[in-house]
């Protein structure tokens, strides 16, 4: 089973071709993240507007370095929520349409349990890809981490999962964008902290984890307040000093410092759960998803647990991208789930898991 996958849930315009669920064939990514970088964040209109210009060439491309005519594809695997509207909707009417043409299944894909299925690819002929020896096995724990959500879940089997627990408020990776927003750096801010940390001491600064009446629940709102009243007192100011002047006003070794310290202890908040969840549910195995799944200090805190192995996908697999969506859309059309209508497919751009 080949199955196209196409994904533009937010800044990213991406296409990829999946055969089995598991060989990666092609994986083409065209980002809007420099027209976004001088805003500090995301721009809805400008990524939509961006979709629309690359769609077709990024399709095309895909198919190309798949080395597949649309004869050989099975299917096509579209994510339709959850996301910013306009973006998705670019995404969805240019997979409805293919359909239509090409006379093929569409697959409506929800981009948060995408993510999950990154780690589902283990074998590929593009160059430089290091990948999973295996695919994972269940039950299977996903430590879900990306720009719009952080949660934890227990899958029993495909299209069957149980949902432990999940942000009340920020998402783990909004919190590095909005933290890198306060020291300045440039956005994404999963990177650009990491990187900064490098240069700094993550004891420096003691910061607050957020405790939540759900065992498996995260909060990252009060931790990104937190590093705001910090920064503020580091330079001497109020509570009321705007948060736009703190980048001139911090020195380099104070961002680093506090880049090091949010990191750390955010990192902290996921691996700490991980453990909790590990340990009660015993799972076959683990996963990371999403983007701030590339983060080095996200493996380094998992790895010095010693708790369990994990096979990590590739940092392109990690961040948004179409391959994902690609090998859910095989297990779908395998499993006879999620099956769309081509002619009235709509976005949902709340869809949750
Ligand atoms: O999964 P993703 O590409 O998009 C969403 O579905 O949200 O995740 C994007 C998030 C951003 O917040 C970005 O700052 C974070 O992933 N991120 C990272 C790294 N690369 C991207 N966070 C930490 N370390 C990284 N290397
Ligand atoms: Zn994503």
């Amino acid at each position: 089973m080949r199955i196209l996958g196409i994904e533009t849930s937010c800044d990213e315009t991406a296409a990829a071709v999946v055969d089995d669920g598991s060989k990666l064939l092609s994986n083409v990514v065209a980002s809007s993240v420099p027209l976004h970088a001088t805003y500090g964040g995301v721009v809805p209109e400008i990524a939509a507007r961006s979709h629309i210009e690359v769609i077709i060439p990024v399709i095309d491309q895909a198919l190309v370095s798949a080395k597949c005519s649309w004869d050989s594809i099975d299917g096509i695997a579209v994510t339709y929520g959850a996301g910013l509207s306009g973006s998705l909707l670019i995404g969805v009417l240019t997979a409805r349409t293919l359909a239509v043409a090409n006379r093929l299944p569409l697959f409506a894909i929800n981009h948060v349990e995408g993510h999950v299925y990154a780690n589902f690819l283990t074998t590929t002929s593009l160059p430089g890809y290091v990948l999973p020896s295996h695919q994972p096995k269940f039950p299977l724990l996903a430590v879900i981490v990306s720009g719009g959500h952080t949660q934890l879940v227990l899958f029993r089997d495909h299209f069957n999962y149980r949902m432990l627990g999940q942000t009340s408020d920020d998402a783990i990776g909004e919190a590095f964008d909005k933290v890198a927003k306060i020291l300045g750096l440039e956005y994404p801010g999963g990177p650009s902290i990491s990187k900064k940390a490098l240069k700094g001491d993550p004891m420096t600064y003691k910061l607050p984890i957020s405790r939540l009446p759900g065992k498996y629940d995260f909060s990252f709102s009060g931790i990104k307040t937190a590093v705001l009243r910090l920064a503020q007192k580091e330079v001497g100011k109020s509570f009321d000093f705007p948060s736009y002047m703190l980048p001139e006003a911090l020195n380099e070794a104070q961002k680093a410092n506090i880049a090091a310290s949010f990191q750390f202890i955010a990192i902290k908040t996921v691996v700490d759960k991980v453990k909790l969840a590990y340990q009660e549910f015993r799972p076959a195995g683990v996963v990371i998803a999403g983007g701030v799944g590339a983060s080095n200090e996200l493996r380094r805190q998992l790895s010095e647990l010693n708790e369990f192995e994990i096979e990590y996908t590739d940092p392109r697999l990690c961040t948004d991208n179409g391959a994902m969506i690609a090998a859910l859309g095989c297990f779908a059309a395998e499993h006879k789930k999620m099956l769309a209508d081509p002619l009235k497919l709509d976005i949902a751009p709340n869809l949750s898991m």
